[in-house]
């Protein structure tokens, strides 16, 4: 894994995008962190995301966006203590996070880098996750086949209506909630985000050879992973 060139052709964060992000998630870091370890074994999707990278000991894995770190703890156990796992995030208040469960747990091959998802700063893997991230970026497509070309194995989950009435009038209701942090503009926030998980999966289609999807928790969370 290298550092990557930073070419100006790639799919890009615009600034605006970038502050609301790092403003909304740097505020919440420590609640964010609380609440996704309390639920992180909930419905058993980070166990499926994992698991769906088909790691072997002394791979290399990514977390794109991986917020405070919630999925790292299993990456680590997947790559054993031979591989590496990375961690990237834009928000410095997450990677705080991130940092202080890597020492207190006194991994050596687990890291994390402040960085642009969009544009990664990683030339090559062999598992890429993004947990709950998709669904941030204008356009998911362009960086999920972006981020094909990196691993692989590429693994996003993120949130879609595809349960009963009651999971999505739950899921719309946090659509509308969130409607300004997944800037959503104009249009129903909950086919926005059934647009932009499907986006990932077209992406997937598109640049590898084979898509697994799942869902998870009354079909509220999809899970699709591409694989070459
Ligand atoms: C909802 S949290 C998900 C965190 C973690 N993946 C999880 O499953 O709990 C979204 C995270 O994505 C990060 N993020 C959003 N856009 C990003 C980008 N372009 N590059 C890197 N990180 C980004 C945010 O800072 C935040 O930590």
């Amino acid at each position: 894994m290298n550092p990557s060139d930073g070419s100006e052709d790639r799919p890009s964060f615009d600034p605006e995008s970038a502050r609301r992000i790092m403003r909304e998630y740097g505020s919440w870091a420590p609640v964010y962190d609380w609440f996704a370890r309390a639920t992180a074994s909930i419905g058993g999707v980070r166990a499926g995301c994992v698991a769906a990278l088909d790691l072997e000991p002394g791979d290399t894995a990514v977390d794109f966006g991986c917020g405070p770190g919630v999925n790292l703890p299993a990456l680590r156990e997947a790559v054993g203590p031979d591989g590496r796992v990375v961690g990237v995030d834009v928000t410095e208040p997450m990677l705080e996070r991130a940092r202080g469960l890597i020492e207190r747990r006194g991994w050596t091959n687990v890291s994390v880098v402040r960085g642009d998802a969009t544009r990664p700063p990683i030339s090559r893997a062999d598992g890429v996750l993004a947990t709950f991230v998709t669904s941030l970026f204008p356009d998911p497509y362009a960086v999920v086949c972006r981020w094909c070309e990196l691993a692989d194995a590429v693994v996003v989950a993120n949130f879609a209506p595809h349960g009963g009435r009651v999971a999505n009038a739950a899921l719309r209701a946090f659509a509308r909630m969130n409607a300004r942090l997944f800037d959503f503009e104009v249009g129903d926030p909950l086919c926005q985000l059934a647009e932009r998980t499907e986006a990932c999966r077209r992406a997937l289609a598109d640049c590898l050879d084979r898509v697994v999807s799942r869902d998870y928790v009354f079909g509220t969370i999809r899970l699709h992973a591409g694989y070459s």
